[in-house]
């Protein structure tokens, strides 16, 4: 009988579909990926999941101004997720979609458990909301930019809702959830990160809102056809519902608890207090820990697509490889903290790191082996005292590796990897090797010494496995142990494995150096011809075409402004009183973040006249205000070019 291996369960959050992901979130997944190979390599059973969180009102509202279905627009979303990871050389076991009718009926499943054993309850909600954070928050939690109330996270503005709502008794867990989070010192971390987390709850822990009325597009929730389950409960299921919990007993017990939530530190608080609030009422397991790295930084802040200062991996792939991109962000900051992202830095560590210590280093070797012996791999026949000391070190990088992979320091694995490549580099200009060639009588010396070369390099081609992806498969091509490398497992990486007698193969450079001047003159040639061309990424495509007849349906006219004020408890919308020729008209406009109320009034505008009248905010709108605004969030409102008498229709 074959013994059942030791799991181990990693996950990364799950993405927003609401548009193409950056390198913040490969960041994330490139780290998740590395410990479960790693961990696979040590003989564990590892499952590695990630997937889409894809229901909630962002994305619903990014359907529909994109026009199209919110499942059809997530499926294109994912469609580039996959191919995302699958260009980074992601591995994962399970990519789970919160779509899927699995996830959803099991979610309905613990929101129904929940209600009816009291952990849920319905109530009113009213509270200050960040839409693109999907939070809620209460007074005191806000912070101030220029005298608007903004959310924490993100320094965006929130909005005052109010509505019928769910909620899930997280308070009645907090002192269990305090004493396990003490008791169980390595549950969160960072370590700075975990008191942060601790002092929120010690400031008293609110029941969480989990349903909303204010969209559809979401789990609906059992007992109540007009609330939808909020995106907590929906999304944080996923690391149960995708193994089996309540579906495939079997699986769920091999593998849950997980051994390692990996996440950002935005959403740290949700995993390290919603969750185990969650698990403890479904009475199941908390996670072994819950990791929040630090945010991959630009210049102008933390990266995320609503701000534009993103850079997509695919480009970086495409123009460095998927191996100098991994070294880079699991090599240049330490996990954990914060960090700039820059493509000077990039291109320094892959002529530094990759071209000049380990490129170098494989090209030398092989090289002197193709013309001293012919490529064939000499035996190791004559020992020294410098050689042991180059075996002590490989074992004891090994060694110094395992335990900062246990702790997640891939900066400092991969700092002792390189410690190791230049130690190599150094061993031969210390043997000589050229010089030895020169004596017939040194040839078993010399054979020796580019052995214990060729087999440094294994050692380093197998310790590169969990981090790379193509590299460790070319230097073992050269090498001429292609296959004993593809099948590696960790404990490959011990001395005295590489065969002699097998025919080298001196192939390209691994990591030709990059130019950096050269570089970003290429960059700049690329943006002139994507202009010259008349592409221009950041303009949202244009719809599907319309008849004619039903353009005409449209009654645009040119209204002049007469009145405006702020709408009490927005900060987006205005109300306004326009004239429209035949008579006056009150609208709401949600501009109030671009125009100030005074500098508008007497501006003549065009409006949307014959559309059906709404109330927004309690305040009635009759018409809608036409205005240009582009991916940046920049607004104008449209206006007419010369005088005209108010009320001209627009056609
Ligand atoms: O929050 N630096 O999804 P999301 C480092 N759906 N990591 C970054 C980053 C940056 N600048 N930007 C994003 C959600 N990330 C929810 C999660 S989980 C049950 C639900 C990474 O698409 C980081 O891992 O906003 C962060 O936590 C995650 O992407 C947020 O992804
Ligand atoms: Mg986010």
């Amino acid at each position: 009988m074959e013994l059942s291996k030791e799991t181990y369960y990693v996950t990364t959050p799950i993405y927003y579909p609401s548009d193409k992901l950056h390198i913040g979130h490969a960041y994330t997944t490139v780290a998740a990926d590395t410990i479960a190979k790693y961990k696979e390599m040590q003989g564990f059973d590892a499952m590695f999941l990630t997937g889409s969180d894809e229901h909630g009102q962002k994305i619903e509202r990014k359907a529909e101004e994109a026009g199209q279905e919110p499942k059809k627009y997530v499926d294109e979303i994912v469609a580039t997720f996959k191919n995302l990871w699958e260009k980074l050389g992601i591995n994962y076991d399970y990519f789970i979609r919160t779509t899927e009718p699995r996830h959803e009926k099991v979610v309905q499943k613990i929101f129904k458990k929940l209600y009816e054993q009291g952990d849920i309850y319905k109530d009113k909600y009213e509270g200050w909301y960040c839409t693109p954070c999907e939070a809620f928050w209460t007074e005191r939690q806000l912070e101030e930019e220029k005298g608007e109330k903004v959310c924490p996270d993100c320094n965006r503005p929130v909005e005052w809702v109010e509505e019928k709502s769910y909620f899930f008794k997280s308070s009645k867990y907090a002192d269990r959830l305090l004493a396990h989070i003490k008791e169980n010192p390595n549950f969160i971390q960072p370590e700075s990160r975990k008191n942060e987390m601790i002092s929120f709850i010690e400031q008293g822990l609110e029941d969480l809102s989990v349903s909303r009325t204010t969209f559809d597009w979401g789990v609906p929730v059992p007992i109540d056809e007009d609330h939808v389950i909020y995106v907590w409960i929906d999304a944080l299921s996923n690391y149960i519902t995708a193994i089996g919990y309540e579906t495939d007993a079997e699986n769920f017990n091999k593998y849950w608890p997980a051994d390692l939530h990996l996440v950002g530190k935005d959403i740290l608080r949700f995993h390290t207090i919603i969750w185990p609030t969650i698990l403890m009422a479904l009475d199941l397991e908390l996670p072994e820990q819950v990791f929040g790295h630090g945010w991959l930084l630009s210049k102008t802040g933390k990266m995320s697509k609503s701000k534009g200062n993103v850079v997509d991996p695919i480009v970086l792939i495409e123009d460095f490889g998927v191996d100098a991109i991994r070294y880079y962000l699991l090599r240049e900051i330490a996990f954990g903290a914060d960090g700039a992202y820059s493509t000077e830095a990039l291109i320094q560590r892959i002529n530094s790191d990759l071209a000049n210590d380990l490129g170098n280093l494989l090209n030398r070797t092989v090289s002197m082996v193709d013309k001293y012996f012919a490529g064939i791999i000499p035996e190791p026949v004559q020992e020294e005292e410098l050689d042991l000391e180059l075996k002590e070190f490989a074992a004891s990088t090994i060694s110094r590796i395992e335990t900062e992979m246990d702790n997640l320091r891939y900066t400092v694995a991969l700092e002792e990897l390189w410690n190791f490549v230049r130690r190599t580099n150094k061993y031969i200009d210390q043997t000589t090797p050229w010089i030895l060639a020169r004596d017939e009588n040194k040839k078993e010396r010399l054979g020796t010494v580019l052995y214990n070369l060729l087999e440094a390099l294994r050692i380093i081609s197998v310790t590169l496995k969990p981090f790379f992806v193509e590299t460790p498969i070319e230097m073992a091509r050269q090498l001429a142990h292609i296959q004993e490398v593809k099948g590696a497992d960790w404990q490959a990486t011990s001395w005295g494995e590489l065969e002699s007698g097998r025919k080298v193969i001196n192939g390209d450079p691994i990591f030709p150096r990059i130019d950096v001047e050269e570089y970003f003159e290429k960059v700049a040639a690329r943006k002139d011809t994507k202009k010259e061309e008349g592409v221009n990424v950041k303009v949202t495509p244009i719809k599907d075409r319309v008849k004619f007849d039903d353009f005409m349906e449209m009654d645009l006219r040119v209204a002049e402004i007469l009145a405006a004020e702020k709408i009490e408890g927005s900060n987006k919308l205005l109300k306004l009183q326009v004239d429209i020729g035949l008579e006056e008209r009150q609208l709401v406009a949600g501009i109030a973040k671009h125009y100030q109320s005074e500098d508008i009034i007497g501006k003549k505008i065009l409006i949307v006249a014959n559309l059906e009248p709404a109330t927004i905010f309690g305040v009635e709108s009759n018409g809608m205000i036409l205005a240009a605004s582009d991916e940046e969030g920049n607004l104008t409102l449209s206006t007419v070019a010369s005088e005209i008498a108010n009320g001209s229709r627009v056609k």
